[in-house]
């Protein structure tokens, strides 16, 4: 395991509160004159490192971005752009502010590089993350921003549908791509639909909504990795025969340490979502997009990750313990590889014409 000072540093805190400290240090550096100059210079990957693609009709800049709970509200959204991250999902948003669940509520595995999550979406619900993301800046415009949406925790079950929709409608026009969360709320576990007639339930008033409107925003499904295969494939097949535009694997197990009460992320978490991701890639044929999510810790998981199948890569853990030079790491090592991969063409090319 890699140790830096990022991480020592982190380490001398407990998670929760290492993470709050993280955001205000990096909403006090953005907020400085030049403040957002120094955060691209000193953190971003360099400019000469091309990694942009076109994924669901959108141009990211790079396929790395933010996970959802790194930055729910939307708050340091101009800071993570001068980062340059390729994208941010907000959230989980809902649709009334609620606080979660009581403190300490994240807990450091310091054996494995993980975090125990049991905080239940902390969020300023809806109206104020609508105001974080209506008005673009300068700094903002170009960034992709997605909107995961979830589940309020004290709501009941038959709410759920109008809450979600609730919470797509008034964001429609303010950002470019939706995550609909049906991996688990950590505070109420109960609440994960598995079966086709539950997840249509849910999806099917969106895909409604958005026949109507004149922009296409593209919805995906983030999926809880403790799936059964025979889950996992019903979620595929919506994927094949509706409109959904993709899927985003996984999130938090609740399942990979069952003494801990809370989802696990981090390093726990690779192999699965590895497993996860690939297994999609390969019953799709790589022909639906996939965001990739789930113990992404170091640039060689990324780069894994995208080789497994993954058309864009989602951090958290990794961003929370070892810090958001990991971004700039990342495209140097991808960078790196596509660089190897254009020499080793040649040398083929060159040995097939001969
Ligand atoms: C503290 C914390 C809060 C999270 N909050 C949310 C959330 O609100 N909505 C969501 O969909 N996922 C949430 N996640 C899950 C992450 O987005 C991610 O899918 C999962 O942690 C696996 O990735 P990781 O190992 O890089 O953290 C949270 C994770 C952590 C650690």
């Amino acid at each position: 395991m890699k140790r830096t000072l990022f991480k020592y540093l982190t380490r001398l805190l407990p998670a929760e509160a290492a993470h709050s400290l993280h955001t205000t240090l990096l909403g006090a550096m953005g907020a400085l004159p030049m403040g957002k100059w120094w955060l691209r210079t000193m953190l971003a990957p360099k400019r000469k490192i091309a990694l942009d693609k076109e994924v669901f009709g959108i141009h990211f800049r790079n396929p790395i971005g933010v996970a959802a709970g790194f930055d729910s509200d939307g708050d340091r959204l101009e800071e993570l752009a001068a980062v340059g991250f390729g994208f941010v999902e907000i959230g989980s948003v809902v649709s009334r502010p609620q606080p979660g669940t009581s403190r300490p509520r994240i807990k450091r595995l310091r054996s494995s590089d993980s975090l125990v999550d049991r905080s239940g979406y902390p969020s300023g619900g809806l109206e104020y993350a609508l105001n974080n993301v209506r008005r673009r800046t300068k700094y903002t415009r170009n960034l992709v921003i997605g909107c995961n949406i979830g589940k309020l925790t004290a709501s009941h079950a038959e709410d759920t549908v109008k809450e979600y929709l609730r919470v797509f409608r008034n964001m429609y026009q303010y950002v470019d791509f939706f995550v609909i969360n049906v991996a688990c709320n950590t505070a109420s576990k109960r609440f994960i639909p598995r079966s086709r007639e539950e997840l249509l339930a849910l999806v099917e008033p969106l895909f409604e909504f958005r026949r109507g409107q004149p922009d296409y925003r593209p919805i995906l499904l983030k999926i809880s990795p403790d799936l059964t295969q025979e889950e996992i494939d019903v979620v595929i097949d919506i994927l094949i025969e509706t409109p959904l535009d993709g899927i985003e694997a996984v999130a938090g197990s609740l399942n990979l340490l069952p003494e801990e009460a809370g989802a696990v992320s981090g390093a726990r978490l690779t192999e699965r979502a590895l497993e996860v991701v690939r297994y999609i890639a390969e019953r799709t044929e790589g022909n639906y997009p996939i965001i990739g999510s789930g113990g992404m810790m170091q640039p060689e998981d990324i780069s894994r990750m995208l080789a497994a199948g993954a058309s864009l890569v989602a951090l958290n853990t990794g961003l929370r313990e070892n810090g958001l030079r990991l971004l700039s790491r990342t495209s140097k090592l991808l960078f790196t590889e596509q660089e190897e991969q254009k020499i080793e063409n040649e040398s083929n090319n060159n040995n097939h014409r001969r």
